[in-house]
């Protein structure tokens, strides 16, 4: 029995899984279980931010697992402490929650905003306007959260108190908020939505409203965030800071860890009882995320970053049958005149290329530290089957 067929047969089918079997990773390239090598521009749908084994960030775990690899929030741990006050710091924020995954951090953020509301308002200011397209995760919650009708099926009924505005639409935003709301919430660049950015207009008008009726901006940075679209937060490129930030993917560097982040004005909304997680904050993971935070606030790390995607930018615009390039930093979406962006992506899978898809458009979101020497490479087999 094949790998595939092994796993077909017990695990529940909810993946359109490529027809490859990955079996070892070594900086930005793998290996599936035929020895074959395969340039990966999509590092695990973002998560992978080092690429595979990065030796600081293997050494970090290893070093973690074998000293302590678990152990709950009853206590404390000194790593966990270590990361957290490294992430409030560098992102300028002053509680954190640790939790496991982007759509955990935004059920955190959802309940945070609530509670915000219902301490200081009480009952009845507990709408959430998201934007028409966003994604927020697959719990019902975040489910209920995500702006896009395909994903309001079968699973009734849905959590209420969910409003959807047009994205770059301020007269929308503006007839959709009233005395209930208590939270907007936004991807800067929607990324499983097709990536793409949000106006500067519409995001100055979001935080200029919310201020002004304290409705509190929540900022979900689960693909946007830590150096991805090369600043550490998506945010600083708006010129605004949220008053809830959700991270998740790359933040451990491949291990699952979500956070969100609360500013001064509510930072002690979620006190003791008012949430958990049992793996929240685990030590391996924070160790991970320290390994990652370290790298990606070093000295030039991030003005590389913005000159790779510049460049894989310049380049992708020049080839035929691509319509348009979108997206902010290393978040690339691909616009095909013709090609369907699937087609595309089985093609340079046969030819070592391992790429995703948003919507109808090709996704790129390659590792943080791609070299220029494999950005070529992998564009090369890029341009070769959208120009075959
Ligand atoms: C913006 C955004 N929010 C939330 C999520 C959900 O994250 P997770 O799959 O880790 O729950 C995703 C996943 O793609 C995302 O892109």
């Amino acid at each position: 029995m094949t790998t595939q067929e092994k796993l077909n047969g017990s695990v529940m089918g909810t993946y359109g899984r490529f027809p490859v079997v990955l079996e070892q990773g070594n900086g930005e390239t793998c290996t599936d279980e035929n020895g074959k090598r395969y340039i990966d521009f999509g590092s695990g749908i973002g998560t992978s931010s080092l690429g595979y084994c990065n030796a600081a960030w293997t050494e970090a775990v290893c070093s973690q697992a074998k000293k302590m690899q678990h152990t709950s929030n009853l206590y404390y741990t000194k790593v966990q402490a270590d990361f957290a006050e490294s992430l409030c710091r560098e992102t300028g924020y002053s509680k954190v929650f640790f939790c496991n995954s982007g759509a955990e951090s935004n059920e955190c953020a959802i309940k945070l905003a609530r509670k915000y509301s219902f301490d200081k308002y009480g009952q009845g200011r507990h709408t959430i306007i998201t934007l028409v397209n966003s994604f927020h995760g697959r719990t019902l919650c975040t489910l209920s959260a995500t702006g896009q009708d395909v994903f309001h099926n079968y699973f009734f009924p849905f959590v209420e108190g969910f409003r959807y505005a047009e994205a770059n639409n301020i007269e929308d935003l503006k007839a959709k908020i009233d005395d209930t709301v208590c939270a907007v919430m936004l991807e800067y660049v929607q990324g499983e939505g097709g990536v793409n950015a949000l106006e500067q207009a519409f995001v100055d008008a979001v935080y200029e409203i919310c201020g002004e009726k304290d409705i509190l901006v929540i900022a979900d940075e689960v693909q946007t965030g830590v150096g991805r679209t090369g600043t550490f937060l998506a945010g600083a490129q708006f010129g605004h800071k949220a008053d809830v930030t959700t991270l998740a993917k790359g933040i451990a560097g491949g291990l699952p860890m979500g956070a969100c982040l609360a500013s001064e004005k509510c930072a002690g909304v979620l006190d003791k009882g008012a949430h958990g997680s049992t793996f929240g904050g685990n030590p391996v993971c924070c160790a991970a995320a320290q390994a990652v935070l370290s790298t990606v606030t070093g000295e030039g790390f991030l003005d590389e970053v913005q000159k790779k995607a510049a460049y894989i930018r310049e380049k992708l615009s020049a080839i035929d049958g691509v319509k348009s390039v979108s997206g902010l930093g290393l978040m690339i979406g691909v616009e095909l005149e013709e090609k369907t962006a699937l087609d595309v992506a089985n093609a340079a899978l046969e030819k070592g290329l391992l790429i995703l898809t948003a919507k109808t458009k090709v996704r790129l979101l390659p590792p943080l530290t791609i070299t220029y020497d494999e950005i070529d490479e992998g564009l090369e087999i890029l341009k070769s089957v959208i120009e075959g």
